[in-house]
C-alpha cells in the first residue's frame, strides 16, 4: 500500500487549481441511468471513487468512452466521459460493488424509475457511523414503490412507474435529496420535496437533470418541485468545483501561514467554512481566477464550529478544520452533528502531538505550539486529509499510511501541494 510522506514547516505559497466536485460527479454519473441517450460529463476528477462508479455502471450496461487528454491540455483539465445507458443488462447492484462505495446505492432511483423495479444491497457499516437508507426508502416509497428486503438487497419495484407525491423529509439528508430528485423526474405528476438538501452537488444534479429535460424549481433551496416527464434525454454538463478540496487546501494554507490562490473555487459555495477561516485568523479575498487564503506572521486564533447541513459548516471539512485548531493559541470546541463516529482523526492527531479530549459529539482542542511528525494512518479521507494539513505544520517528517483513503477523493494531491513548496513524496508499497 502505498504512503505518503511529509517534511513539515514549509509555508504553502503558490496556485492550486481546484478539480471536479467529487460528490457532484458520481450522482451526475448515475443519472446516465435515466436516459437511453449519451449522457456528457466534463471536468471529472481522476479519483478513485470516480472509476469504480463508471465500473459500477459498466455492470448495468452502461457503455462509456472516456476522453484522452487533447495536445496542449493541462495536466489539471478534467476528464470528459460520455455515458450510453440504452441497454440496461442487469438492474442488481451486488453486495461486492455497494459495499465498497456507498453512493453506488442511489443507482436504486433512476432504475427504478425506468425499468420498473431494482434489486440494490443494503451498503452496510461504514467508517464514519452508522449510515442508514430509510429515509431514501422512504421517499421512493412516498413515489409509489413497493420496497421488501430480501437477503440483505432492497427489492424496489413500480412496474405502472411511479407517480408523484409530496416527500417531506424528517431530517436533512444529501442522498435522500439526490435520490428523491432522479425518481421524480421521470414519475406521472409532480412531487414536491421538503426539507430538501441545499447542497451545492443538488443544485449541480438538478441542472443537469433540466438539460437532459426535467422539469425542476428550487433546487438549492429547501423545497424543490419536480414534474414528471415521460422521458428524458442526452446532455453535456460541467461538473463544478470541489468546494471540499477547497476548503481542505484553505485550512493547509492558514496552517502554514502560507498565501494560495485556490483557482476555480466559488466562495458561495464554502458556506460557513470561510467564516470560520476568516476568524482563525486567515485572509480570505474573491479574486478573478479564484479565491485567496493566505495567514500572514499572526497567530492562529480558536474558533468554535459545529457542522451542520450546507450553508452550515461541513461535516466533510470537521477534522481539516481540527487539524488547524491543533495549533490554535487557545482552546476550541468542535462539535459534530451529522455522524456519529466522525472523530477518528483524533487519535491519530495525537500522535503528532495534538491535545485533544472528546466530550459526547464535541472534541475539544487545546492549541499546542508545535505538532512533530510521526507514522499516522486514517480510516475515511477526510480525516486522513486532516493528517496531512497537521503534518505540513509539523517539524520533522509523518509518513501517512493508507494512502488510498486520500486517492478515493482528492486528486493529484501530492502534485498540487508541492507546487506550492510543500515537500511531500509518495513511496510506493
Ligand atoms: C453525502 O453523504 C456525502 N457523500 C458525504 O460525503 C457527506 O458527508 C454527507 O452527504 C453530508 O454532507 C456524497 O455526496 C457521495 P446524508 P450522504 O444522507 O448522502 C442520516 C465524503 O467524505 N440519514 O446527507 O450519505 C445520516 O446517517 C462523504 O465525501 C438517515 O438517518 O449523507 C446522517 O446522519 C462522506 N437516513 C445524515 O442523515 C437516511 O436514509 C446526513 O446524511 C439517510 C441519511
Amino acid at each position: 500500500m502505498d504512503r505518503i510522506v511529509i517534511r513539515g514547516g514549509n509555508r504553502l505559497v503558490g496556485t492550486i487549481p481546484i478539480s471536479g466536485a467529487k460528490n457532484a460527479a458520481l450522482p451526475l454519473l448515475i443519472a446516465s441511468l435515466l436516459t437511453t441517450d449519451t449522457l456528457t460529463l466534463r471536468n471529472l476528477p481522476r479519483l478513485a471513487d470516480v472509476n469504480q462508479l463508471v465500473r459500477i455502471l459498466g455492470n448495468h450496461g452502461v457503455e462509456y468512452t472516456i476522453a484522452g487528454k487533447r495536445p496542449g491540455e493541462s495536466v489539471d483539465a478534467g476528464q470528459t466521459v460520455r455515458l450510453d445507458a440504452a441497454h440496461v443488462i442487469d438492474t442488481t447492484a451486488p453486495y461486492e460493488l455497494v459495499s465498497k462505495m456507498r453512493a453506488s446505492f442511489w443507482v436504486i432511483a433512476p432504475l427504478l424509475a425506468r425499468m420498473g423495479e431494482a434489486r440494490v444491497s443494503l451498503p452496510g457499516g461504514c467508517a464514519i457511523g452508522t449510515r442508514p437508507v430509510d429515509l431514501l426508502l422512504m421517499a421512493l416509497e412516498r413515489l409509489g414503490a413497493s420496497i421488501s428486503i430480501d437477503g440483505g438487497y432492497v427489492v424496489a419495484k413500480a412496474p405502472q412507474g411511479l407517480r408523484g407525491a409530496e416527500i417531506e423529509f424528517p431530517k436533512v439528508t444529501v442522498g435522500g435529496t439526490h435520490v428523491a430528485l432522479m425518481a421524480a423526474s421521470l414519475a406521472h405528476g409532480t412531487t414536491v420535496i421538503r426539507n430538501a438538501a441545499r447542497e451545492p452537488e443538488i443544485a449541480d444534479l438538478a441542472e443537469c437533470l433540466v438539460k437532459m429535460g426535467a422539469r425542476i424549481s428550487g433546487a438549492g433551496t429547501d423545497v424543490v418541485e419536480i414534474q414528471g416527464v415521460a422521458r428524458l434525454g442526452g446532455a453535456s454538463h460541467v461538473v463544478l468545483p470541489d468546494r471540499i478540496e477547497a476548503g481542505t487546501y484553505a485550512a493547509a494554507a492558514a496552517m502554514t501561514g502560507g498565501d494560495v490562490l485556490l483557482e476555480g473555487a466559488k466562495p458561495e459555495a464554502l458556506g460557513a467554512a470561510l467564516d470560520a477561516l476568516r476568524a482563525a485568523g486567515a485572509t480570505v479575498t474573491v479574486e478573478e481566477l479564484g479565491l485567496r487564503v493566505r495567514r500572514d506572521g499572526g497567530e492562529i486564533a480558536p474558533v468554535d464550529v459545529t457542522t451542520a447541513p450546507f450553508p452550515g459548516f461541513a461535516t466533510d471539512l470537521q477534522a481539516q478544520f481540527m487539524a488547524l485548531m491543533t495549533r490554535a493559541k487557545g482552546r476550541s470546541r468542535i462539535t459534530e452533528t451529522i455522524f456519529e463516529n466522525r472523530f477518528m482523526h483524533v487519535q491519530e492527531l495525537a500522535r503528532l502531538g495534538a491535545r485533544i479530549r472528546l466530550d459526547g459529539d464535541t472534541a475539544v482542542v487545546e492549541g499546542v505550539d508545535k505538532l512533530d511528525g510521526a507514522p499516522v494512518m486514517a480510516t475515511d479521507l477526510r480525516a486522513s486529509v486532516s493528517l496531512v494539513i497537521a503534518a505540513l505544520a509539523a517539524r520533522g517528517e509523518t509518513t501517512v499510511n493508507r494512502v488510498y483513503h486520500l486517492d478515493r477523493g482528492f486528486e493529484r494531491l501530492e502534485a498540487k501541494l508541492c507546487a506550492c513548496g510543500a515537500d511531500v513524496q509518495r513511496l510506493a508499497a
